[in-house]
């Protein structure tokens, strides 16, 4: 059979498991730790379509394993921080992550930025037992695929309640549209909790519309949604969607405002021929911003701003704050192997974040604030923090 090396090695690692499991024995793999340097895996979508995702991310981490290091690192070793990219597509996660485990003896992984390929890596490192931390993935399946699946970040239902509240009391919506990607679970579990909240708040949903990553021609689902004169459109979808959606809409002669979650931050959402006038008055909901008044925010946009010469955004903060977040665990276990790990990340307690106080629930979630953001004069304003 002539089949690419990707899918032979995929192929190869899943018999592979299957017959330890088969056998009765945990699939062994994850490094104990015990070399000179202490391993910590990441995968992220630093090219394709997500790559602004996996960028900033990576930059965080990259700045704390930076810190650290200098610091004199963990346990008196440097931390080495492997990243692998799996180019924003379906099936590179699980090939990123075996490979971190198995030929790299990583102690922990962290990743992704996407609920979707945060859930494709997960069962692996469950299986493996070596604990992943997501650092932004919101919906709420990522951690119960197992208890070595921790998450930095708040989930959904959250994100939806803030965002059916906003739409209620800022934007004075009573009714709203909501156009949703059927292949992201990011995307349907958002819009269904934010659809839940409004309704329950006495909001009316007019219309339902959907659609799937590769499609570029919005058009018929935004008429049909014109017909419905929405107060405004709820579209809980990832920034390269969103441009043009919010420009076919004002094509189509739309005018009410369009808003969405964390998935619309990145620079690229205001980019292209008439983006940012589009997107003024449109808001979103997200995990941090630069422009926030806490002096531990303030301090971390300094220090990013030295080594990348940008303002960092919530994947840079989450990204920082997932490596900060292992790292306690290690100093707190005296030890770099996974089983030891794990306990003591599912034990976190008030960890001093740059997203925030961290205590992390028998979920395995962080309960925080989310931030909203508007567009205003082509540029993201921070308009507000919401408490849970
Ligand atoms: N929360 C999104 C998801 O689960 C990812 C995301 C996080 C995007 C933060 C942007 C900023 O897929």
């Amino acid at each position: 059979m002539n089949l690419p090396t990707a899918v032979r090695r995929r192929i190869f690692l899943g018999v592979a498991v299957a017959a330890l499991v088969a056998a009765g024995c945990k699939p062994t793999g994850g490094g104990a730790g015990t070399g000179t340097d202490i391993p910590v895996g990441e995968f992220a979508s630093l090219t394709g379509s997500e790559a602004a995702f996996g960028r900033t991310s990576h930059n965080g981490t990259l700045l704390a394993v930076d810190q650290i290091n200098a610091a004199g690192g963990l346990l008196g070793k440097q931390v080495k921080l492997i990243t692998e990219d799996n180019q924003s597509k379906d099936g590179e996660s699980a090939t990123a992550v075996k490979k971190l485990i198995s030929r790299d003896q990583v102690v922990a992984i962290l990743g992704e930025v996407a609920s979707g390929r945060s859930l494709e890596a997960a069962p692996i490192c469950q299986q493996y037992q070596v604990p992943q931390i997501s650092p932004s993935s919101t919906n709420p399946k990522v951690t119960q695929m197992g208890d070595y699946i921790f998450r930095v970040c708040f989930i959904d239902p959250f994100q939806g309640t803030v965002m059916a509240k906003f739409a209620q009391k800022t934007l004075k919506a009573k009714k709203v549209a909501v156009l949703t990607d059927v292949g992201a679970p990011y995307s349907v579990g958002l819009g269904t909790y934010f659809k839940e909240r409004f309704q329950a708040d006495g909001g009316t949903i007019v219309a339902e519309q959907k659609f799937t990553k590769d499609d570029k021609d919005f058009k018929a689902q935004l008429t049909a949604i014109k017909g419905t004169a929405p107060d405004a459109i709820f579209v809980p979808a990832y920034y390269g969607q969103v441009t043009l959606i919010v420009l076919q809409a004002r094509e189509l002669g739309i005018t009410v405002p369009l808003f969405g979650g964390d998935g619309w931050e990145a620079p690229e959402l205001l980019q292209g021929s008439g983006a940012a006038e589009a997107l003024e008055g449109c808001y979103f909901s997200t995990h941090f911003s630069p422009d926030q008044d806490s002096p531990r925010a303030k301090d971390f946009v300094k220090q990013y701003e030295a080594k990348f010469g940008a303002r960092p955004d919530a994947m840079a903060a989450l990204g920082y704050d997932s490596m900060l977040l292992l790292a306690d665990a290690i100093k707190r276990a005296g030890s770099a192997e996974p089983a030891k790990i794990r306990p003591m990340l599912a034990a976190t307690k008030d960890f001093d974040g740059v997203t925030g106080r961290m205590t992390l629930d028998k979920d395995r979630n962080a309960e925080k604030s989310a931030v909203i953001i508007g567009i205003k004069g082509g540029k993201f304003v921070y308009s507000e923090t919401v408490s849970p």
